[in-house]
């Protein structure tokens, strides 16, 4: 058996962390969906945060929470800084961005694409990332770099995306959240004629859905929270694609909060190394069924079959998991 203290960080993040990482999603959706439905966000998000915590305790590293659930004097468990893990003082350094439930209000009205969220990376690797919007635009693999820019209007981007595939603006397909700030922006699509597909929230699966071609859609386009825009980074550098982000301040309260962190340039525009680099290890269960995984379900025969996917940039490799169990698992509530 290897001896687990004598590995490097990336030893560890291959060899122990991939699969293990898809338990701590699996417990935090499994926890979620007993809460699916019932309207009640707050509960559902707590049951996922005190499931994902638990099984991140069991990990065999020194975790920091880099992108969590808030500043700690805002968030009792998995606060920005917290140390989880087996092995602290000792255990390789891990940098972890989690969203134990994407979805809060998806999840209380069982709508889709709610899932529970991992990314982790070698100490360093992942942006810590205010929170704050952050307009985002990604596009997927197979494009020539940089061909799409904040920099650039819609208009622009669509119009050079479109000559890229090939076809006419008009048949480029948009991912956008259904937001009233997004209300120009789908104006000018529509101007455009491209579809649009309206999400009513969740922009991980949103951003990562430009990658997958059955899901036809091409671009992603909108600002959402910008800790949503590291975990989507982070499961881009595994399957490819292309992401920039731009922080987005509402007030100088947002702005402060930023250069606290460590943040000088304010307009930077963030790409996908940027904010995920090296070697990064993504993971996600569902928790409601939605374009990239199927959510949890609970059958009268007592199992519960999840799907979680776990992908891994160094190696690009993407494995698909499907659980079963018998009952729920043995959440340890700390
Ligand atoms: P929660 O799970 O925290 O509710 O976030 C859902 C979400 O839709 C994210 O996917 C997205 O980045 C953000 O909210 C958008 O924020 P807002 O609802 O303020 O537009």
């Amino acid at each position: 058996m290897t001896d687990r203290s004598s590995l490097s960080p990336s030893q560890v993040l291959d060899r122990v962390l991939v699969l293990e990482m898809v338990r701590v999603t699996e417990y935090a959706a499994i926890a979620a969906s007993r809460l699916t439905g019932r309207g009640d966000e707050k509960a559902a998000d707590a049951a996922a945060v005190a499931a994902m915590r638990a099984a991140l305790n069991q990990l065999p590293i020194d975790g920091t929470v880099v992108i969590g659930e808030g500043e700690r004097d805002e968030a009792p468990m998995l606060f920005i800084g917290e140390r989880v893990g087996a092995s602290q003082n000792g255990g390789p350094r891990i940098d972890i961005a989690l969203d134990p439930l994407e979805g809060t209000t998806i999840t209380a009205k069982a709508g889709p694409n709610a899932m529970a969220v991992l990314a982790i990376a070698e100490e360093g690797g992942l942006l810590y990332a205010p929170d704050v919007y952050m307009d985002k635009l990604a596009i997927g693999p197979g494009y020539p770099e940089g061909i799409v820019s904040l920099e650039k209007t819609p208009t622009e981007n669509i119009k050079a995306l479109a000559e890229a595939k090939g076809v006419a603006p008009g048949d480029i397909i948009a991912c956008v959240l259904d937001r009233p700030r997004h209300e120009a922006l789908i104006r000018e699509l529509r101007g455009l004629g491209c579809g649009i597909n309206l999400i009513p929230d969740g922009d991980v699966a949103g951003v990562i859905a430009v990658t997958d071609p059955e899901t036809t859609i091409d671009i992603y386009l909108g600002s959402g929270g910008a800790p949503e825009g590291v975990l989507a980074a982070a499961a881009l550098r595994c399957v490819g694609g292309q992401f920039q982000g731009r922080l987005l301040f509402r007030n100088e309260d947002e702005k402060a909060r930023a250069r606290k962190i460590g943040i000088t340039d304010l307009d930077r525009i963030y790409h996908l190394e940027d904010l995920a680099k090296g070697d990064v290890i993504f993971a996600a269960t569902g928790v409601t069924d939605g374009s990239l995984l199927d959510g949890v379900k609970r059958w009268k025969t007592g199992r519960i079959t999840t799907e979680s996917v776990v992908m891994r940039a160094s190696s690009g490799t993407i494995r698909w998991v499907k659980g079963d169990r018998c009952g729920d698992p043995p959440l340890i509530v700390a």
